[in-house]
């Protein structure tokens, strides 16, 4: 029985079968249309989400399952007192498999320890956020056509974006990935990170505070937003959110075949007009991700060679 806390729960041969999974099913979703028929996946957010938890749901529904849960604290007995650890007792006698948000770091991995059935973290705190990392892969995968050999662009909120330490943890793993980190010097990748990721498996990185001047090197620019929700004080929220506007001026150097991600909900960091650019990839990112989750589920589920 295997849950998905961090991205590196998950070997890179398992995660490349994900992947081949997810583009299968992509080619043909009607043959995956029953595979889960009789499974209930159970969805436990605690902290506000469009896309995580509505594209888990699709794609439970997609793959003939059901889903129940609840989307925020407040609708659930956390709000009065019950812990995380017994909420997932009760939700094991309810569901297969557990999709959870959660806002403080470490709470999916608390679940998994009291849990039958697979659990899966859909983001905790500014810590990690599984799901959207495979979205990311099979975006990436599909659209510049390989994992290695990528200069990526993280640029924002570095230090409480757990996409972006998500991703980073996983894109280690491939031969010849770059990293650029684009932040203002408060929001820069948290120490950990940097040392016993980059540093010591001597991942090639820069920190730089300028988009333009690095744009040309660029294969992904990944923007995030500024986490306004982890911040002790509205003040440096204020003064930090608008730090970096992507815009079509500022893609004029880039590479044609350098794709935009955005883990979305974007708020000022991407100008509208660059909606339009063929390299924007943000929307067509957040339809991977049903994808991604579709084939997660099923493998979680050991259902991986169960084709209806
Ligand atoms: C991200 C998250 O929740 O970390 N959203 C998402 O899941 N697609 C990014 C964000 O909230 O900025």
């Amino acid at each position: 029985m295997r849950h998905l806390i961090n991205p590196m729960d998950l070997s890179t041969e398992e995660v490349n079968n994900i992947l081949a999974l997810a583009k299968k099913i992509m080619a043909n979703p009607e043959k995956y249309a029953h595979v889960c028929e009789g499974k209930k996946l159970a969805t436990l957010f605690y902290e506000p989400s469009t896309r995580t938890r509505l594209s888990f749901e699709a794609a439970m529904l997609n793959l003939g399952g059901k889903t129940l849960g609840f989307h925020s604290a407040d609708s659930s007995s956390a709000s009065k007192g019950e812990s995380v650890a017994d909420t997932i007792r009760i939700i094991n006698c309810y569901a297969d498999i557990v999709a959870m948000r959660h806002p403080k770091e470490g709470a999916p991995l608390v679940a998994s320890k009291y849990s039958r059935i697979p659990v899966i973290n859909a983001g905790d705190g500014g810590h990690m956020h599984p799901t959207q990392t495979l979205t990311d892969l099979l975006t990436m995968s599909e659209l510049n056509g390989r994992l290695e050999n990528l200069t990526i662009g993280f640029c924002g909120d570095l230090k409480f974006g757990r996409t972006v330490h998500s991703l980073i943890n996983a894109m280690v793993r491939y031969p010849g990935v770059k990293f650029v980190l684009i932040s203002p010097e408060e929001l820069k990748i948290p120490a950990y990170l940097r040392e016993e990721t980059l540093d010591a498996k001597g991942i090639p990185y820069k920190e730089v505070s300028n988009l333009e001047a690095v744009m040309p090197e660029l294969d992904v620019l990944y923007m995030t937003r500024v986490q306004k929700e982890r911040f002790f004080n509205e003040e440096d929220y204020i003064r930090l959110k608008d730090t970096f506007i992507l815009d079509k001026k500022k893609l004029e150097n880039a590479k044609q075949d350098m794709y935009i991600l955005h883990p979305l909900p974007r708020v000022n960091e991407i100008a509208v007009e660059v909606d339009d650019d063929p390299r924007a990839a943000y929307f067509r990112q957040a339809q991977f991700g049903v994808y991604a989750r579709m084939a997660l589920i099923i493998t979680l589920l050991g259902l991986a060679d169960k084709e209806v």
